[in-house]
């Protein structure tokens, strides 16, 4: 990996809401007295009661329980709408981006927001919701969405987002795990010029589920056809509610929501995460790790079905009264120039999305971005896995100019908002590293094995939070025994993530992958992300996938799945030329064994390889490849199966 820094400019930092010195100074203040740190940082949010108490935590096994502003009561909508009405009720809130650049966006001001929050809210009470229910969405990205989880913190119930590529299955047993009063759906969902019936999905999933689950049907395309005895028009009674609905008042340790994710065994787990902890988390790190500053336009380019689209498109920027950008498309539809011609259409100040994106519009050339003005773009950001070297320099070259800070951020949907990430003003970044911990994050590298931390600068192991943060996730719903033992109990005392990284001698993280990702190859231990970075960085990879799989000799081999470039075809001299470029970028130790070419990597529908189903094809165990429902497309694991490579 690159150890090559890129500073901000001085420019930058002098107008920056957090420079080097500060970073410095907060960062110690933060670790050394979190109680006065974030009793401080509590006050950016508005509380009914104010909290005398600020942090209470234990992180003992059989003893876990967190807490943060325990005493102290508000409401997240309150703090996400009204407080904003007096000052800047006319400011956009949310301006919607539809699936079909031929249609009209949206400019929906606070005050408009305000008064369909309320709508919305009304209409769930009218079907009995009340405190403490569970709702569930089901959703397009569409303005109503964003209503609809500020009507649920509005009225104390607790929204649960199951994102809109699940299937009916997912979909039945997270209502039924969730124990939900009421569903939210629309009729049909467009995105990239195609439309799903999520309203067929819905009726689909709920055949499993209690009768007395209500259905709120939201009208987005028209497309809606049958209606059943459970099923209420959503579009019509909001337009017949009333706007007004006085917030409830809410502990700040009562649940906002539920986000089901899925851990390295079992079914998925319903991550829960507080109100009062999680709001302040989620406003202070959009605040500072994108620079916002009143007025900006901000652009996340996730769904609101995942933890980024949560913290990042609806609770962190509202709370901090910005404007925020939320978009129904794909970055490929009408064509690969979609996300640059938003950022002009908008005037972008800061836009946040994914490597995986960031890597598919890298391999349709540059033109896409050049034909834009992107003059406007003042940070960049990633999320969701570690960035390549090669994508990042793309990311920083073409779409930054070479000009905007990059902000990779480390997190996890259990943290409830960035952990580490570089600060734009303060921190000079190195492609590929999430650099520093933010303010009141104490990670620590552990040795895998014995749990020892390594104290020394220079470490690799596993990646733990010596402390609680506010917004760390509560517990998994309904099993707290689970939260204890998944996140607890491997190494006492601390939190830990399940992953892999390495501390450089600067002292800056790097993310290695999750920990059931690093393959050990004659003794040698690797990150398959650093084989993949690699392979990624030769000009006819578009991108690669690799695992380990047994192998007598050196313990593990490296299996590689590559996906070539659009009109490169695959060959016995490329994959020999592959195969010296891996050993020339990192080492002869990293040389793929196998390569076998892939058109179509399986990819859950946020974009995330799914290397659990590439490494049984690797290890020839077909019979277990598990829940393939959740894949965007899973045709190509058959591909896969049928094309894999004969290891003799
Ligand atoms: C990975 C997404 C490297 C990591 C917010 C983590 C990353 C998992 C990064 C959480 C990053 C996320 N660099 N790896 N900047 N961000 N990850 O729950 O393995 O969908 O544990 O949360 O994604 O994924 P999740």
């Amino acid at each position: 990996m690159s150890d090559k820094t890129y500073p901000p400019s001085d420019a930058f930092a002098a107008d920056a809401l957090i420079d080097a010195a500060k970073y410095e100074e907060m960062y110690a203040a933060s670790i050394t007295d979190p109680d006065a740190f974030w009793g401080e940082q509590g006050k950016r949010v508005d509380w009914i009661k104010p909290y005398s108490t600020v942090k209470d935590v234990n992180f003992d096994l059989g003893n876990v329980a967190i807490n943060w502003y325990a005493d102290g009561t508000l409401n997240v909508a309150a703090n996400c709408i009204d407080r904003h009405l007096a000052e800047r009720g006319d400011q956009t809130a949310i301006i919607w981006e539809p699936d079909d650049p031929k249609d009209d966006a949206q400019h929906i001001t606070y005050q408009e927001l305000h008064a369909q929050t309320c709508r919305m809210a009304n209409v769930l009470k009218g079907l009995g919701v009340t405190k403490g229910d569970r709702v569930v969405l089901y959703m397009p990205m569409i303005p109503e969405a964003a209503y609809a989880m500020l009507a649920c913190a509005r009225i104390g119930a607790i929204h649960s987002i199951v994102f809109a590529g699940f299937s009916p299955d997912a979909l039945g047993a997270r209502i039924n795990g969730s124990n939900a009063k009421v569903l939210i759906t629309a009729d049909e969902a467009p995105r990239g010029g195609r439309k799903t019936a999520l309203k067929s999905n819905a009726d689909a999933a709920l055949l499993h589920c209690d009768d007395r689950v209500q259905c709120l049907v939201v009208k987005r395309t028209g497309g809606q056809t049958t209606w059943t005895e459970r099923d209420h028009d959503c579009t019509a009674l909001m337009a017949a509610a009333s706007t007004d609905c006085a917030p409830e008042e809410m502990n700040a340790e009562d649940p906002l929501f539920i986000l089901y994710t899925s851990g390295s065994t079992g079914q998925p787990k319903g991550v829960v995460h507080s109100s009062g902890g999680y709001l302040v988390y989620a406003s202070m790190t959009h605040e500072l790790v994108f620079d916002y500053k009143p007025g900006d336009v901000f652009w996340c380019t996730a769904d609101v079905g995942w933890v980024t689209g949560h913290s990042y498109i609806i609770y962190g920027p509202l709370a901090n009264g910005a404007t925020t950008l939320m978009f129904e498309g794909v970055p490929t539809y009408p064509d690969a120039s979609r996300f640059w011609q938003v950022c002009e259409k908008h005037k972008v100040n800061q836009f946040y999305t994914a490597p995986t994106a960031i890597r598919a519009l890298m391999g349709q050339g540059n033109e896409f971005v050049e034909k834009s003005d992107l003059s406007d773009l003042k940070v960049l950001g990633t999320v969701g896995e570690p960035i390549n070297p090669e994508a990042w320099n793309w990311y920083n070259d073409v779409v930054g100019k070479g000009t905007r800070p990059i902000v990779d951020t480390w997190w996890q949907t259990e943290t409830g908002g960035h952990m580490m990430t570089p600060l734009p003003g303060a921190t000079a970044a190195k492609p590929g590293s999430c650099t520093k911990p933010f303010f009141g994050v104490h990670p620590v590298i552990l040795e895998p094995t014995t749990g020892e931390e390594i104290t020394d600068t220079v470490a690799e192991g596993v990646l733990c939070i010596k402390d609680s943060w506010p917004g760390q996730m509560r517990t998994v719903y309904g099993d707290h025994e689970r939260f204890e033992k998944t996140y607890f109990s491997d190494y006492k005392g601390y939190y830990f993530t399940g992953d892999g990284c390495r501390r450089d001698a600067d002292g800056y993280y790097w993310i290695t992958g999750r920990v059931d990702d690093v393959i050990n190859v004659s003794g040698h231990r690797m990150g398959t992300a650093e084989v993949e970075s690699a392979l990624v960085a030769h000009a006819q990879v578009a991108e690669a996938a690799v695992v380990g799989y047994p192998h007598n000799v050196k313990g593990q081999g490296i299996y590689a799945y590559v996906t070539l470039m659009n009109g490169v075809e695959p060959s016995e001299e490329l994959r020999k030329e592959l195969e010296k470029w891996v050993r020339t970028e990192i080492g002869p130790i990293a040389k793929p064994d196998l390569i076998q070419w892939a058109p179509g990597l399986p990819k859950t529908r946020s974009g995330k390889i799914m290397r659990r189903i590439l490494r049984k094809i690797a290890e020839d165990d077909f019979g277990a490849l598990g829940d393939t429902s959740t894949l965007a497309e899973p045709a190509v694991v058959d591909d896969l199966i049928e094309n894999r490579m004969n290891k003799g």
